[in-house]
């Protein structure tokens, strides 16, 4: 489908903040009614919002609406301690995958222009290490001020993104810019801070989740495979701006908007999908959890409890992974190590035996990482050694699966895009 201009713009963006954690921060300005807008778009965009909100702020907009918004209660003050019990400030700045204080008032921009932290906002843009933006709206004068130039172009030098403002008839009845940017811009805008470009233009094929394998039509053989970590390196790879195709097995997951997700159940209609798929692909990681076997018969009625014992003959599923590194040519291939013991070693000798270009091992079998939990520790292996990521949620890891994927790609296909083959 073509959209042209900004609908295409703003929908491609829209669609990279699925799972994004966003703090919306908002802060004393007539504006400040626009935020439960834009807190609604980040929710329709699939982030995950939560919001802090300034004293000035409440006299503008109720934290009520905010929290129906949000569908969290909001983080007010320092003291609070049912919000602080909760998810504590602290807390707040490391969940956050940025902050975004829309309104930002000429007062809150000097406030932590300056990094002061007195109050809870504040001290949340101090203590927070992901990217900040900030959406400042006031009175033109205000604006073109040399102090909050002056603070605005500190903030920038430090890193932070300012978003506007837009310019136009102000509610002061004046014209000038001063005046936040629309909900949906802010939105537009703070999805492309996300963005990589880093698979620009490639096609990436991604296999998830477990597959079921019938023994007969009531009872499959499987596996403890969630799917989260494929889908959240099917979504890291959109963000990198990759055009993918999620090969699924059977999860409660739903595919990331904008990626093609096919359904499958078994290890060999996974294996046909991509089949189908591989030669238009770029690059395919196999994050799937595959049944190494399949039962060589599947009954064709319930098996019934007869006798003590039952065998069930089984046999080997194809090797998706190895079938698609063995093609001339090959995409970049990237498999998936799930170990219970000395995961370097047998990742190693994964990489080798199936002639993959990259090997993500994890090690399985331990609470908090792995199958079904919500954080991985990564250990990549290629020919060229290993890099160990530390404990990390799966779309965080995710994320750095994908750059060390881009890096290593364009250094073997440097022709494809010479700028992105230096970044290391
Ligand atoms: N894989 C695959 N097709 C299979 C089995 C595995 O594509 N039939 C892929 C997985 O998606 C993963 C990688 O191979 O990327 C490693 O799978 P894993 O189960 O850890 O290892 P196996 O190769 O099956 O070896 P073993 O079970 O002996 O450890």
């Amino acid at each position: 489908m073509y959209l042209p201009g900004l609908a295409q713009y703003t929908l491609y963006h829209m669609v990279s903040l699925t799972n994004k954690r966003i703090v919306v921060g908002v802060t004393g300005s007539i504006a400040a009614y626009k935020s439960a807008e834009t807190v609604r778009r980040l929710r329709d965009a699939g982030a995950e919002v939560r919001v802090a909100m300034t004293r000035a702020a409440t006299e503008f907009i109720t934290p009520l609406t905010m929290q129906a918004l949000s569908g969290h209660p909001v983080h007010l003050n320092l003291l609070d301690a049912q919000t602080e019990s909760a998810m504590g400030h602290i807390e707040l700045a490391r969940w956050a995958d940025a902050v975004l204080v829309a309104p930002a008032s000429a007062d809150f921009i000097a406030r932590i222009a300056h990094g002061l932290a007195d109050d809870l906002l504040s001290t949340l843009c101090l203590a927070a290490r992901s990217p900040l933006a900030v959406a400042p709206a006031m009175n033109w004068q205000m604006w073109d001020n040399p102090a909050t130039q002056s603070n605005v172009a500190r903030l920038r030098e430090r890193g932070a993104r300012i978003f506007g403002p837009g310019s136009g008839s102000q509610a002061c009845g004046e014209t000038g810019p001063g005046r936040m940017l629309d909900p949906q811009d802010l939105v537009a805008l703070l999805a492309g801070m996300f963005e990589t470009g880093e698979l620009a233009g490639l096609n990436v094929l991604v296999t998830a989740g477990p597959t079921w394998e019938s023994i007969d039509p009531v009872r499959v053989i499987t596996n403890r495979s969630s799917g989260k970590m494929g889908y959240a390196v099917a979504a890291a790879a959109m963000e990198a701006g990759a055009r993918v195709v999620l090969v699924s097995g059977p999860t409660a997951l739903a595919a990331p908007e904008q990626v093609e997700c096919i359904r499958v159940m078994t290890a060999q209609e996974m294996f046909d999908a991509v089949m189908a798929r591989v030669d238009t692909a770029q690059v395919f990681i196999g994050t799937a959890a595959v049944a190494d076997y399949r039962p060589a018969q599947a009954a064709t009625t319930k098996i019934k409890k007869t006798s003590a014992t039952l065998q069930l003959d089984l046999v080997r599923n194809p090797d998706i992974l190895a079938s698609v590194a063995a093609r001339t040519p090959a995409p970049f291939t990237v498999g998936f190590a799930a170990e219970t013991v000395d995961v370097e070693r047998n990742a190693a000798a994964k990489l080798r035996a199936k002639r993959v270009d990259l090997i993500a091992a994890n090690l399985v079998g331990q609470a908090g990482s792995g199958f079904e939990a919500d954080e991985n520790r990564l250990v990549l292996i290629d020919a060229s050694g290993t890099t160990e990521l530390p404990l990390l949620s799966k779309l965080r890891a995710a994320r750095e699966l994908i750059h060390h994927i881009a890096v290593r790609y364009h250094a073997k296909n440097p022709a494809e895009n010479p700028r992105l083959a230096h970044r290391q």
